[in-house]
């Protein structure tokens, strides 16, 4: 799978740059080409001739050669990869590549890099749940960068947790992973249609109902589905997310209503829709022109149902559409799932579970079982929202035919 592909390790000075002998060894037996770029720190943890050796390339550090000013193109290079590995990356280089810091030739590289960039932190425990870290690893992942985990264990420092730097077999299985993923061509070129998000239901100009729905599962899949080559039409509800994959067309709605008639237009030229929205039951019966003033001890608000846009598509549904729902319960949980199922008519169902710790509105992770019409059901363990995407947009794949 990794024949014949190019790829750049960018290494930053972390303690864990001692791993990439061994990766580079591993890529280039794999028939892969690699350009090892260094920052200046990570030449202190692994020799640069080394690095060379394995790599059978000069490694790159600096912008030009002050010997003889030749110029180490980072737009070249940035071109010439199928994938950039950025292993260890260290919360400085994270903090750089996440606000354009271009002050070494890794950071220049990954900025004019158009190809996926998997990026493997590592560092000490307290670095790594410092909100700063966090923030920059989310805002990567923002960008399209494919995050590979690191490992819980003992730390360079001593600190027992997480931090350590992913194994490099580990890392060699993600990217061949990615490559079978973009080399099966099955949702290539699909519509998908996926709803994401909370949605907002006005009580008066400054009140609304709402739920704790991030729209992280959502925006997810619709990644996901984008990075496999689908069309994907991703209609969500008020969500701080930010998306900019280039086959993703984001449609902004408040309310349920806006939502449905959004999706109603979308779906009619859909192949898929995956609806993963937390979309409001009920709605205002009467929205308020004025704000609401404080009058009596207790205030009642009538309510009316809004449409069911999932049980609304599953009725419009033809033959050859495929349509996924999920199921967020917090008791009799399969059951629950299974009348969801059948009531709206759905192809496949995404059971979480709030009983799960982990699983659920605003974490990064999710336990999922899928459920599909034949009633046969996969358990997954708990997972990041972008490993269970990628479960899920497995699971579509493999049932689309
Ligand atoms: O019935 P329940 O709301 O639990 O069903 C959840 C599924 O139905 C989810 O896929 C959700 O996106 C969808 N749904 C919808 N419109 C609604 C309510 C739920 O599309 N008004």
């Amino acid at each position: 799978m990794l024949k014949g592909k190019k790829f750049i390790l960018g290494i930053s000075g972390g303690i864990a740059a001692y791993k990439c002998a061994h990766l580079t060894r591993l890529l280039v037996k794999e028939g892969a080409e690699v350009q090892v770029l260094m920052t200046k720190m990570a030449k202190e943890f692994i020799t640069p001739l080394t690095m060379a050796t394995l790599s059978k390339r000069p490694i790159l550090v600096e912008f030009y050669n002050p010997e003889n000013g030749d110029w180490n193109s980072h737009v070249d290079t940035g071109l010439w990869a199928d994938a950039m590995i950025v292993a260890p990356a260290t919360a400085n280089t994270m903090g750089k590549m996440a606000n354009g810091i271009a002050d070494n030739l890794l950071i220049t590289t990954y900025l004019s890099a158009k190809c996926p960039v998997f990026v493997a932190p590592t560092m000490d425990l307290d670095m790594y749940t410092h909100p700063s870290t966090t923030r920059n690893m989310e805002t990567l992942q923002s960008y399209g960068n494919i995050l590979i985990e690191p490992g819980s264990g003992e730390l360079a420092s001593g600190l027992v947790g997480k931090g350590r730097m992913a194994e490099p077999e580990e890392i060699v299985e993600k990217l061949k992973a990615y490559f079978k993923k973009k080399a099966s061509k099955k949702l290539a070129g699909k519509k998908v249609l996926v709803t994401a998000g909370p949605t907002h239901e006005k009580i008066d100009p400054v009140r609304f109902i709402g739920n704790y729905s991030s729209g992280k599962m959502g925006f997810a899949i619709a990644e996901e589905l984008a990075c496999r080559g689908a069309e994907v039409v991703l209609v969500t509800g008020p969500s701080s997310l930010s998306c900019n994959h280039p086959n993703i067309d984001r449609i902004n709605v408040v309310s349920a209503a806006d939502m449905y008639k959004a999706c109603e237009k979308v779906f009619a030229g859909c192949e898929i829709a995956v609806m993963s929205a937390a979309v409001a039951d009920y709605t205002p019966a009467v929205k308020a022109d004025q704000k609401m003033k404080r009058k009596s001890e207790t205030l009642t608000i009538e309510l009316k149902s809004t449409v069911d846009i999932a049980k609304a598509l599953g009725e419009k549904k033809k033959e050859n559409q495929f349509l996924v729902g999920f199921a967020l319960e917090t008791n009799d949980a399969e059951q629950n799932a299974l009348k969801k199922l059948n009531s709206k008519n759905l192809d496949l169902i995404v059971l979480n579970s709030l009983q799960d710790s982990g699983a659920g509105f605003n974490v990064d992770t999710n336990k999922i079982t899928i459920i599909n019409k034949q009633n046969n059901k996969k358990d997954f363990p708990l997972k990041s929202k972008v490993e269970v995407a990628n479960d899920i947009v497995d699971e579509i794949e493999s049932l689309m035919e």
